[in-house]
């Protein structure tokens, strides 16, 4: 099959197009023919080498984390699939693998994909959309009527959370930048704040939850902008942010929280029903062929897409 391989760590370069062997699956597992995956800032950040001291120096490696295709086989203990079930499913880093035309996908991590999703919108949801709902159901105990910040509103994780936080009951203010504003409202954000021409850390305003999707501001520089009990979340775990979650886990008022995406069928199939009624849609702003993931990797890091970017695998 084809797929993407790297062979040490490095610029998009690194990335190389050819034929592998086709992956074996395990008893929990399926094979599924791939048809979309997307970039997540993971991807480039282990292609960088950011993260060999989880995912190792052992090459070829094989990046890519989101899919969604079709089930050709299944392994002997799966019981919720069959083949040609269309399917939509994130594999657990650091073990990547769905920069390919076949990927072993454990059962725990898959859902049929939402219905009303083409491959390449459902294989833009997984991780960014578990991030966000991980983040403001389990650690920040959304509520409805509650008031929530979501900083970079306009990116892959971001766009999710602002339509979940909604779909969720609260009230949602997007910060982004002038060029996203119609972008973050036609999401449902009841309010916008132009990271360019306003600070939201200085405002007055106080909210129940900010979720720091981009990790652009601190714990610290935020606990203005929280209510007393207010929970501030972010997606960069780093000692501060560490030492902070631990801290304000011990003591009553504000709290740092981190979140670390787990990839869960039944959230998906939580994610599933929300996209089906309505409520959650994703936002593609480039699709590129598996061929030219380079280039897409490229363009990810320069941290300006608004919403997903999609790599198509197969038609
Ligand atoms: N911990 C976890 O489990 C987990 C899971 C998923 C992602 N992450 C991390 O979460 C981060 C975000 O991921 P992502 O996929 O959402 O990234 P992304 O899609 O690449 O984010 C790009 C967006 O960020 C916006 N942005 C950039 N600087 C900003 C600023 N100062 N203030 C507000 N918005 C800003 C950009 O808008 P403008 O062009 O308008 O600035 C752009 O729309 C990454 O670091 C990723 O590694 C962590």
């Amino acid at each position: 099959m084809k797929a993407v391989v790297i062979r040490q760590y490095g610029s998009p370069e690194v990335l190389q197009y050819e034929e592998v062997e086709p992956p074996k699956i395990k008893p929990d597992q399926l094979l599924v023919k791939v048809h979309a995956s997307c970039i997540n800032p993971v991807d480039w950040k282990i292609r960088q080498g950011m993260l060999r001291f989880i995912t190792g120096n052992k090459f070829p490696m094989m990046l890519g984390f989101d899919l969604s295709g079709e089930v050709v086989e299944v392994g002997s203990q799966v019981t919720r699939f069959q083949p040609g079930d269309q399917i939509y499913a994130s594999l657990s880093p650091p073990a990547g693998g769905a920069y390919a035309e076949f990927a072993a996908v454990p059962e725990k991590n898959a859902a049929l994909k939402p219905t009303n999703m083409t491959y390449e919108e459902a294989a833009s949801v997984p991780i960014a959309a578990l991030t966000a709902l991980q983040a403001l159901r389990d650690q920040g105990n959304i509520q409805p009527g509650q008031t929530v910040l979501v900083n970079g509103a306009s990116g892959g994780v971001g766009t999710f959370a602002v339509q979940i936080a909604k779909a969720l009951g609260a009230q949602v203010t997007a910060v982004c930048s002038t060029k996203n504003i119609e972008l973050v409202k036609s999401l449902g954000a009841d309010h916008v704040i132009d990271y360019t021409q306003q600070d939201f850390t200085q405002d007055t305003a106080q909210y129940n939850i900010i979720f720091d999707a981009v990790a652009k501001q601190s714990f610290s520089g935020s606990k203005k902008a929280l209510k007393p009990k207010g929970i501030y979340i972010t997606t960069l775990p780093t000692p501060e942010t560490l030492v902070q979650s631990f801290l304000t886990a011990l003591i009553p008022g504000q709290k740092a929280k981190i979140i670390l995406e787990t990839p869960k069928s039944q959230d998906l199939v939580y994610l599933k029903d929300f996209i089906e009624s309505g409520k959650i849609r994703s936002v593609i702003d480039r699709t590129y062929p598996l061929q030219e993931l380079a280039a897409a990797h490229e363009y990810s890091e320069t941290g300006r897409a608004a919403g997903k970017i999609v790599i198509t695998v197969a038609s």
